[in-house]
């Protein structure tokens, strides 16, 4: 049976975790990258699509492909991370539902209907980066979330000729705290719940 993390790791992961606008200068290696990946692909999808796909930017030639994509506001942000992971969407996630969810024919309620594709997609991938997040804070990275970008223009820079559509960026390394806001406050329970 899982048992309550303890309190120290629920800070680590929520309550002291902050959305960062810039970072320190301090390289991430290809082996915290894969064990980051290695993490987050546990989090679960609808009929385990998975249609994440990810590319992590970190080479000083990927960035300055990645900076004309870039939402002003974002540049500085984006460029002072070690990496920037960009997030896509594979649009032919189904395709590969034979070897992800093998034991009924899943494939065959995707195809033909792109409505059903394009709302999996968007939401299975949208869980997916949420995870990545969570991951990335427990293994002791610093995210920087981020829509504020051109994702046409990140598309033909990383995903040119592939099925796969980008939707966010996420700025990894070591947070800046100088560069914080104010942390916002959130909605109360009462707010914004109830139990029926
Ligand atoms: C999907 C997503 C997109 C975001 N896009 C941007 C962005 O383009 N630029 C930016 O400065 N912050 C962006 N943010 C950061 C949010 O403003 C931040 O996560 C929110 O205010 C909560 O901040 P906190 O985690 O420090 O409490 C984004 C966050 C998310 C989750």
């Amino acid at each position: 049976m899982p048992s309550r993390l303890p309190d120290a790791a629920l800070d680590q992961l929520f309550r002291n975790a902050r959305s960062h606008n810039g970072f320190i200068d301090e390289p991430i290696g290809e082996d915290t990258l894969k064990a980051l990946y290695e993490l987050a692909k546990w989090g679960p999808t609808a009929a385990n699509t998975c249609p994440l796909r990810i590319v992590f930017i970190r080479s000083h030639e990927a960035k300055e492909r990645l900076r004309p994509a870039l939402a002003p506001g974002n540049v500085a942000k984006a460029m002072s991370a070690p990496v920037v992971a960009l997030l896509g969407r594979d649009m032919t996630f189904h395709e590969h539902l034979p070897r992800l969810f093998p034991h009924v024919d899943a494939k065959s309620w995707f195809v033909g209907n792109q409505p059903l594709i394009e709302e999996s997609a968007r939401l299975n991938a949208s869980l997916q980066a949420a995870y990545l997040i969570l991951a990335a804070r427990a293994l002791g990275l610093d995210c920087g979330p981020m829509s504020g970008f051109k994702p046409e223009l990140a598309d033909q820079a990383f995903f040119a000729d592939s099925s796969v559509s980008s939707f966010m960026l996420l700025a990894l390394g070591r947070g800046d705290p100088n560069k914080l806001f104010p942390r916002s406050p959130r909605f109360d329970f009462d707010d914004v719940c109830r139990i029926a």
